[in-house]
C-alpha cells in the first residue's frame, strides 16, 4: 500500500487532501499539533496521526522516525501569521512568517529525501508568491516572500532530487476554509468571489484534487499548478 504524509492535515486543505488520498487507496500519515482534530481525521480515514510542529527540526526528526516508508510528502502547513506589514513588522514577525511557511517544508523535504525511494513531493504555495495580492494595496509582504521561497525551493529541490523524487507546487488563490459565519459569507460574496473569473472562490476539495494530480502525474516535476478560479488572469 502506498503511503503519504500530509503536514497540517488536521483541518482545511490538508484535511481534504488526506481524505482524497485515502479514497485513492493510500495509507495516510496525518500531521498537525492538535491531538483532538488529528485523531478525528485519522480515525475517519483509517490513517495514523503523528503530532509534530514541523517548524521544529527535533519534532520533524521524531515525526519521520515513526514512518518506515513513504511515497508522497505534501508540505501543506502555512498561512498568514504575525504582523505582516511593511511599516510595522519586526524581526520576530519576519522569522515567524518564514518559519511557518518555509522552514517546515524545508525540514520535511530533507527527511523525506532520505526515505522516499521513488515518489514525489508537493508544496502548497499561494498566488501571493508571484508578487500579487489581490485583496488590497497593503499586501502581505512576509507571507508573499515566504511563498515565493517555496516556489523557488520547488524548482531547486526538483533538480536536486531527480530522477528519484519529483517535486511540484500547487498554487491556490482563495480557498474556502476556516470561519463560515455570516460575516465570512458576506465577505466572500462581496469581496472575494468578484475577484475570480469563475465567480466564486475555490473549495478545499478542488485544491486537494490538484495536489493529488501533481503528486501522481509522472511527467511533472519542478512545475506549478495554479488553482485560483482565474484571479491571476482577471
Ligand atoms: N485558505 C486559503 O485561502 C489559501 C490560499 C492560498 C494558499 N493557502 C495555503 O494552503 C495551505 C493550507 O492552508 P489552509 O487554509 O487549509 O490552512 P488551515 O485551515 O489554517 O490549516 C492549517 C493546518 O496546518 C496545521 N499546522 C499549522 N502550523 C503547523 C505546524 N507548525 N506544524 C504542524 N502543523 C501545523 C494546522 O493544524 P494544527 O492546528 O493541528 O497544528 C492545520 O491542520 C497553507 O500553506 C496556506 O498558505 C491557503
Amino acid at each position: 500500500m502506498k503511503t503519504v504524509l500530509i503536514t497540517g492535515s488536521t483541518s482545511g486543505i490538508g484535511r481534504a487532501t488526506a481524505k482524497l488520498f485515502s479514497k485513492k487507496g493510500y495509507f495516510v500519515f496525518v500531521n498537525g499539533r492538535d491531538e483532538k482534530r488529528g485523531g478525528e481525521v485519522a480515525g475517519e480515514i483509517g490513517g495514523k496521526f503523528i503530532r509534530a510542529d514541523v517548524t521544529d527540526p527535533k519534532q520533524v526528526d521524531r515525526l519521520f522516525s515513526q514512518i518506515e516508508s513513504l511515497d508522497v510528502l505534501v508540505n501543506n502547513t502555512g498561512g498568514i501569521v504575525g504582523n505582516d506589514s511593511l511599516e510595522k513588522a519586526s524581526e520576530e514577525d519576519l522569522i515567524l512568517g518564514f518559519r511557518h511557511n518555509f522552514f517546515g517544508a524545508f525540514y520535511c523535504t530533507q527527511k523525506a529525501a532520505g526515505i522516499i525511494k521513488k515518489g514525489s513531493i508537493v508544496n502548497v504555495a499561494s498566488i501571493c508568491g508571484f508578487g500579487v495580492y489581490p485583496a488590497g494595496p497593503r499586501g502581505l509582504p512576509i507571507y508573499s516572500a515566504s511563498k515565493a521561497a517555496i516556489l523557488n525551493f520547488t524548482q531547486t529541490s526538483a533538480k536536486l532530487l531527480a530522477p528519484k523524487i519529483r517535486v511540484n507546487a500547487v498554487v491556490p488563490g482563495y480557498v474556502k476554509t476556516g470561519p463560515t459565519g455570516l460575516y465570512m459569507t458576506l465577505l466572500v460574496k462581496a469581496k472575494l468571489n468578484p475577484q475570480t473569473l469563475v465567480g466564486r472562490i475555490n473549495s478545499v476539495e478542488e485544491t486537494a484534487s490538484a495536489i493529488y494530480f501533481a503528486a501522481t502525474n509522472e511527467a511533472m516535476t519542478g512545475s506549478q499548478i495554479v488553482v485560483d478560479g482565474g484571479i491571476l488572469v482577471k
